[in-house]
């Protein structure tokens, strides 16, 4: 089995997030959940564009993975690849979370600051700490903007000794510089501005307040936010809670499902009970997901409510590494045929220490973020999972899963076989489709000053919740009625697949513009010279060049482009 991971070339510099997430809200992409109260951490609502890009990336998933599956090409096993699909409920028998796992596994480790309050996950302590030097600086520079120069950091030490028998007393009262100033300065003193050919960098100075910090506490690491020792390690469950009944007990508790694809495993055998499908074959479900996710961050890349499109394809264990190189390769090349291709998107494989005890093989899918880069945050995960699900959900449930595989086992003298029983194994896609969407938009998001749309929203037309648009280039002459009669024309074509726009306000520059932000691929202007010769102007949104052509060829342009 070859390895095809993509070595990631020199990272062009990161597009600004906060830029993108301007664009997300102006244009109804993306809102904070409960917004006029302030928003909820980990939660984001979707506006009437970004539901419809949603729902146009949903809806690729399900028909080229469910419906006319890796595009109707042949498995390994020379026959066309069939999948169905299920629509499974987030609140499950708990049983289902223990038979998974979920129950006593699915937690991160947490310390817990005793001084403040503070949770911190336990392997992502060092990831924490430069956020501290975000916070530290900012801290100071509020007391004292020339304090720290935060590019060539140095310590003003009579002015942080002030700071830190005053206001430091109160803003962060356990900080080693606070409680012990002389000497915690003294050593700062030394090894940061003793060295004036080559002053350390931020990260390098917070590491030396981390460390004099360590030695502060007795060597505990100290709370991010205020500097006290932390707490031990403890477990945090990452399902969400809840009761089913009337009574709020132990015995009605129920969880929201962490992932979509355990409603899968638990509904295999009604699905090949009641449906003619053969192993190989595939079981599709999307939908939302929900983890109590200690530190939701990054708009909906890591959120707490989520949606899934998850696949568990079942083969013969003789042919699961063949099937997992399939989908692995499948999956990368049906992201890069809706935007994504370029050196932003990897494959990478996991090395053997990072798979699960079951697993033989897992890759990722990983998209070049702005907020990772240079690095690469996970977009879908494909998984081999041997037969781990179903052996679990056979002994929890006490219902035999076995499948029998009436194509394998010994012959018999009438030619048929005596079939073969055995649970099968099973390769998973994972996507997040909030993830997809977030990359597409990442990607697509284009700054080009020389525009007269300075920002542009590049989305692949397959995907763009605006088809098209059609503009009378004035609001008189008799342009509005072409324009209203091509404009029905395109709607009741294109109208299933996203919005059709028509807009007869402002310069047509200015509707172009706003056209742009919003990620329509084509306008279609009609001017004078569509009354004499039935001729429209179509306009590119990536070149911003425009070419006439026949009106009535429009419809079967957008045809090809739309996929
Ligand atoms: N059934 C396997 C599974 O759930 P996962 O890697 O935990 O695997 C699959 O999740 C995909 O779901 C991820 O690749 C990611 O795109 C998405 N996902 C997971 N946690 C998420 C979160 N907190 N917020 C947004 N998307 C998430």
């Amino acid at each position: 089995m070859s390895t095809p991971e993509t070595e990631p070339t020199a990272a062009p510099a990161p597009k600004s997030m906060d830029a993108i997430m301007a664009l997300c809200k102006r244009r109804g992409f993306i809102y904070q959940a409960s917004d006029i109260y302030g928003g909820i951490n980990g939660f984001w609502d979707y506006g009437p564009l970004g539901a419809q890009l949603k729902k146009n990336l949903r809806e690729a998933w399900w028909q080229d993975m469910i419906m006319n599956p890796a595009w109707g090409r042949k498995g390994p096993n020379g026959e066309r690849v069939k999948c169905v699909p299920v629509e499974t409920c987030i609140i499950q028998n708990p049983k289902v979370w223990e038979a998974s796992g979920h129950l006593a596994g699915f937690a991160d480790p947490m310390r817990k600051c005793p001084g403040c309050g503070h949770f911190v996950r336990a392997d992502q302590y060092w990831d924490t700490i430069a956020q501290w030097s975000e916070w530290f600086t900012s801290l100071l520079q509020e007391f004292e903007p020339t304090m720290v120069d935060t590019k060539y950091p140095r310590i003003d030490s009579e002015r942080l000794l002030r700071w830190a028998k005053g206001k430091g007393k109160r803003q962060a009262p356990n900080l080693a510089i606070v409680k012990n100033p002389e000497v915690t300065l003294s050593f700062l003193a030394t090894r940061i501005n003793g060295q004036p050919d080559a002053p350390p960098d931020l990260q390098e100075f917070v590491r030396y307040i981390g460390t004099e910090q360590l030695h502060a506490t007795g060597l505990q690491e100290p709370c991010p936010r205020c500097g006290a020792p932390l707490a031990t390690p403890a477990p945090f469950k990452l399902m969400f809670e809840s009761y089913a009944g009337l009574t709020q007990t132990e015995d009605n508790k129920v969880y929201l499902r962490p992932e979509t694809a355990q409603g899968i495993f638990v509904q295999f055998k009604n699905v090949t009970d009641s449906t003619r499908v053969k192993v190989p074959f595939g079981i599709g479900n999307t939908g939302k997901s929900f983890r109590n996710e200690i530190t939701p961050r990054n708009l909906t890349f890591r959120s707490r409510e989520f949606e899934q499109a998850e696949l568990e394809f079942f083969c013969h264990p003789s042919e699961s590494q063949d099937w997992y190189a399939f989908w692995r390769d499948f999956r990368m090349e049906w992201w890069k045929s809706i935007g994504l291709a370029g050196d932003n998107l990897i494959l990478r494989e996991h090395a053997k220490d990072e798979l699960s005890h079951y697993s033989v093989g897992t890759s990722d899918v990983e998209y070049r973020f702005p907020f990772t880069a240079p690095g690469f945050g996970e977009l879908e995960g494909i998984a081999h999972r041997g037969n781990y699900d179903l052996t679990q959900h056979q002994k929890h449930s006490g219902v035999k899963l076995e499948y029998n595989d009436t194509t394998r086992g010994e012959l018999l003298p009438n030619g048929s076989r005596r079939g073969e029983r055995y649970l099968p194994h099973c390769i998973e896609p994972a996507a997040g489709l909030d993830r997809g969407c977030l990359a597409l938009i990442c990607e697509g998001y284009t700054k080009d000053e020389t525009r007269p749309s300075p920002e542009f929203l590049k989305l692949h037309p397959r995907i763009a919740p605006i088809k098209a648009a059609v503009f009378p280039l004035m609001d008189k002459d008799g342009l509005p009625e072409v324009a209203e009669k091509l404009y029905d024309e395109l709607f009741a074509k294109f109208g299933r697949l996203g919005f059709i726009e028509t807009d007869a306000k402002q310069s047509i520059g200015k509707r172009y513009a706003r056209m742009d932000e919003a990620g329509c691929p084509f306008c279609f202007t009609i001017d004078q010279d569509t009354l004499t010769n039935q001729t429209v102007t179509m306009r590119d949104r990536d070149t911003g060049t425009q070419e006439r052509m026949a009106i009535d060829q429009v419809s079967t342009f957008l045809a090809s482009k739309l996929g």
